[in-house]
This record gives C-alpha cells, sequence and structure tokens, in this order.
C-alpha cells in the first residue's frame, strides 16, 4: 500500500456494514502508522487490485515479545466483490510474508456477532481453527474469538 491508494481503502472500510465508525478510526490510525514508517516493525499493509482500482486491504504484523507469532489484524474487501477470491489471495500474499519471516503462527480475532458468520467461515476456509472463546468480550452476548493457523517450517 502506498499513500495514494489511502482514499481508495478508507472508502472500502466506510461502506462496509460491519465495520463500526468507532472501528473504522483505530484501522486509520494503524494504516497512518504504516504510511508513515512502511519499513516499521509493527504493521504491514497489502492492496489487491484489479486494473488500477483498489478492491481490498489486509492488515498484518509481529505479535510483539512472541518469537514467530502473528497477528492478521485487519481485512476487508469492497462489498461488491466480496466472494471473488480476492480475501483469499490477500490472505495467501501475507501469509507468503510471514512464511519468509519465519513466522510460525497467525492468530486472527473476531467477534461472535451474526453479522461475522461470513468472515467466520472465510477464516475456516482459509485454514483456520476456533482456538478461543472470551465470553461478553466486546460487549454483554459479543464473544471474542481467536482463530489459529500453524504455518510449515521449512
Ligand atoms: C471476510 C472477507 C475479507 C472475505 O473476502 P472475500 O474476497 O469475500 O473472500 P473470498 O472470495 O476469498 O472467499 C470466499 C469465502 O469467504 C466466505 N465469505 C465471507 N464473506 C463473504 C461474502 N460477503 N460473500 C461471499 N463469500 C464470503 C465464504 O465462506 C466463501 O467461501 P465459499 O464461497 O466457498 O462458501 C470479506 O467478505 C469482507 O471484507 N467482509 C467484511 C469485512 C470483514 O468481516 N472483515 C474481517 C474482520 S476484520
Amino acid at each position: 500500500m502506498t499513500i495514494d491508494d489511502k482514499p481508495a481503502v478508507m472508502q472500502i472500510l466506510k461502506t462496509t456494514p460491519e465495520f463500526t465508525p468507532a472501528e473504522v478510526v483505530v484501522a486509520e490510525e494503524v494504516l497512518d502508522i504504516y504510511l508513515h514508517d512502511p519499513s516499521g516493525p509493527d504493521y504491514k499493509v497489502l492492496v489487491a487490485e484489479i486494473g488500477s482500482s483498489i478492491k481490498g486491504y489486509v492488515c498484518y504484523g509481529p505479535t510483539p515479545l512472541t518469537d514467530g507469532t502473528w497477528d492478521m489484524y485487519w481485512v476487508a474487501v469492497a462489498p461488491g466483490e466480496q466472494g471473488r477470491g480476492i480475501g483469499g489471495a490477500l490472505f495467501a500474499a501475507a501469509e507468503e510474508k510471514m512464511k519468509k519471516a519465519r513466522g510460525r503462527l497467525i492468530l486472527i480475532e473476531t467477534s461472535s456477532k451474526p453479522e461475522y458468520e461470513k468472515t467466520r467461515r472465510f477464516h475456516e476456509r482459509q485454514g483456520y481453527e476456533l482456538v478461543t472463546r472470551i465470553p461478553d468480550f466486546y460487549s454483554v452476548g459479543d464473544d471474542r474469538l481467536t482463530f489459529q493457523k500453524r504455518l510449515p517450517q521449512s
């Protein structure tokens, strides 16, 4: 992702109904940290482009104070473009980078709300398994789910 891609990525975030306005604010803060210093240690961002148009993005990074664990922080595909393999391609590209950086374990946190049902199915399709649930974490009745995937070591 470059600074020129930011308006398109923000448009995707703002038009994704699953994201609350507060979540969009946090997603933008993270993008700005990355764009200020793309080679910084904490966040990496990749965009998916078809022609010259941005259709989705993924943000990931090494989990602080771990040896080889990475977080998949954020992924979004433009609402009209979902279900065409773009999210899968973004995950594959990010996982390839993590493997090259000697990552061994990838974690994703998500919500148990019904709106995230398709997202949970997406994670499972990508080979992630549900490993923890913290009841009422985000709000009463909204649990935090953690999915994980182990990367093969070469
Ligand atoms: C989750 C998300 C990134 C997946 O990207 P995608 O490009 O739609 O996914 P792909 O086309 O690569 O994979 C399709 C699979 O994902 C699942 N899926 C998730 N959302 C879907 C959607 N809106 N339409 C179709 N399939 C969807 C399905 O299980 C599908 O597999 P199947 O067709 O074999 O059942 C995207 O739907 C999205 O941006 N959702 C809203 C934002 C979100 O929930 N982000 C994650 C939390 S940060």
